[in-house]
């Protein structure tokens, strides 16, 4: 049986969808967890693209030992010596370049021949090779391309010392069978094809990318890149553990095996949706929230009497908690440790008593703590633990009669505790300005969600907010029983990112 090389570009390709950009600690977060999955290459950013990146990249590439590190490059000098100056730390480093390849991209875009093209890609590849063996080719959107010019350029940069090379369909626009036979193709016309590994990286553009990818891997390529949840760029990318278990459930038909320690998904897939603020659709396949949900009648009696009856995988296997024990106001420290020992975190003394005052104070309000439940006040105790302004109280008086008053008081870098007050439409309206008037950072809010954690009248609200500076978006989040303090909190947090990526930024 084959073994597939798993390339995740959660922190690139990932991250380039709209509205999810990552600060430096939450880069090295997800980076944390994907090698806790066991993924063989991290792409971890493009380092030319800005300063942020390239840290990202380099801290990345320093602390990450297991997995390859790669940096992507377009075909230019200066993209490739700033990959190589991120990852050159890394214990196991790989350079990816990439040039686009159709006519389309070339007429348009690149405005170059197909032979000026070839000959870039030939010199680019050669020079990524004087940093490192490890050498990834691209050349974008693939799917579009003559295949005979895909073969020549492919059989050009192994002799110049590529040692993957990476079919993209860039718009997602292949179809499977079509995509397949450009990957066959590759195998009988390229002839040194069996001195590296073929790649594909498929985009979501028509449905069809995990689709795409597994029939490349039925068709002899070897790595498949992908990405958590299926983020990226407009319809996102393949997604990973779609992909990661179709190989595992179907390996009677495809013959293939991948690394990946599948029981790692189900939190990976969280920390991602809640660090990006992209939350999962409930039907989505292997990490959804009904994915292992039965609600028909004849389907709900038949999984009592065996599971394989309607399931067929064991949520076990993808992570998912089997438990359905629920914490109350009784339970003590102990209890509460075991249960994050069993939802895989592991917190300092320090965090864990933090996170269990936070449970006592919950478990007051709400009878019973799921999993959830403790999953969002984890995660709310994580934010608040980096936190550049901190809400210390909130008040506010709302209904149909009467203007929407709110008081705010915060506890501001300094230490100092700062108050003032603000009317506004509606009581969000009014929290919101009355934390500018302390604060003080114009924006502009272009994304305001409410959604319950759990069912109950007493469940936990999250709220996610978005706001604009300067043409970046900034994502906050926020977790309370009370959802006019989850909304303040969200906004706190947005405003906290984008002071920190300032700071960063200069
Ligand atoms: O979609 C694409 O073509 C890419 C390349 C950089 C590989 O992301
Ligand atoms: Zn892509």
């Amino acid at each position: 049986m084959d073994r597939v090389i798993v390339f995740d570009t959660t922190l690139r390709d990932g991250e380039q969808a709209a509205g999810g950009t990552l600060n430096l600690q939450e880069k090295l977060e997800i980076a944390r967890q994907l090698e806790k999955l066991s993924v063989d290459v991290i792409e971890a950013g493009f380092p030319v693209s800005s300063p942020g990146d390239f840290e990202a990249v380099r801290l990345i590439a320093k602390e990450i030992r297991t997995p390859i590190i790669c940096g992507l490059a377009r075909a230019v000098p200066q993209d490739i010596d700033r990959a190589w100056e991120a990852i050159k730390e890394a214990k196991h480093p790989r350079i990816h370049v990439f040039i686009s390849a159709s006519d389309i991209h070339l007429g348009y875009q690149l405005k170059k021949s197909r032979e000026e093209v070839l000959q870039t890609a030939r010199e680019m590849v050669a020079r990524a090779k004087n940093y490192t063996e490890d050498v990834e080719f691209s050349p974008m959107d693939a799917s579009r391309t003559e295949p005979g010019y895909i073969y020549q350029i492919l059989e050009a940069v192994i002799d110049a010392g590529a040692t993957t090379l990476n079919i993209p369909d860039t718009v997602g626009y292949a179809m499977p069978d079509e995509f397949g036979r450009l990957i066959e193709g590759i195998f009988q016309k390229v002839p040194n094809i069996n001195r590296a590994v073929v790649s594909v990286h498929c985009h979501n553009d028509l449905g069809l990318a995990v689709a795409n990818s597994l029939e490349s891997l039925r068709r002899g390529a070897r790595q498949v890149e992908c990405t958590i949840n299926g983020i990226g760029e407009r319809a996102g990318n393949a997604s990973l553990e779609e992909i990661v278990m179709a190989v595992r459930t179907r390996q009677d038909f495809l013959n293939l095996t991948t690394g990946i320690e599948t029981r790692q998904i189900y939190k990976t897939s969280r920390l991602v949706s809640e660090l990006t603020g992209f939350s999962v659709q409930p039907n989505k396949a292997v990490v959804g929230a009904n994915a292992f949900r039965h609600e028909s009648g004849i389907h709900q009696d038949g999984v009592i009497k065996m599971p394989i009856t309607y399931e067929i995988m064991d949520p076990r296997t993808v992570g998912i908690p089997a438990s359905s024990l629920v914490l109350g106001k009784l339970s003590g420290r102990h209890a509460f440790k075991e249960r994050l020992a069993e939802l895989g975190y592991s917190l300092s003394e320090e965090d864990l008593s933090r996170a269990f005052t936070a449970f006592k104070e919950l478990a007051d309000k709400k009878k019973e703590v799921t999993d959830r439940d403790i999953e969002s006040l984890i995660a709310e105790e994580l934010r608040t633990s980096s936190e550049v302004y901190h809400l210390d109280r909130l008040q506010v008086s709302c209904g149909d009669r009467g203007i929407p008053t709110a008081a705010v008081q915060l506890i501001a870098p300094s230490g100092q505790v700062i108050a003032d007050a603000a009317l506004g439409t509606g009581p969000v309206d009014a929290v919101c300005k009355a934390i500018d008037r302390l604060v003080g950072v114009p924006n502009v809010l272009t994304e305001f969600t409410v959604k319950s954690v759990t069912e109950g009248i007493d469940a936990i609200g999250e709220v996610l907010i978005r706001i604009e500076s300067e043409g970046v978006t900034y994502t906050g989040r926020g977790a309370d029983t009370d959802i006019i303090v989850s909304s303040a909190k969200a906004y706190i947090n947005a405003l906290n990112r984008l002071l920190a990526a300032k700071k960063t930024t200069g």
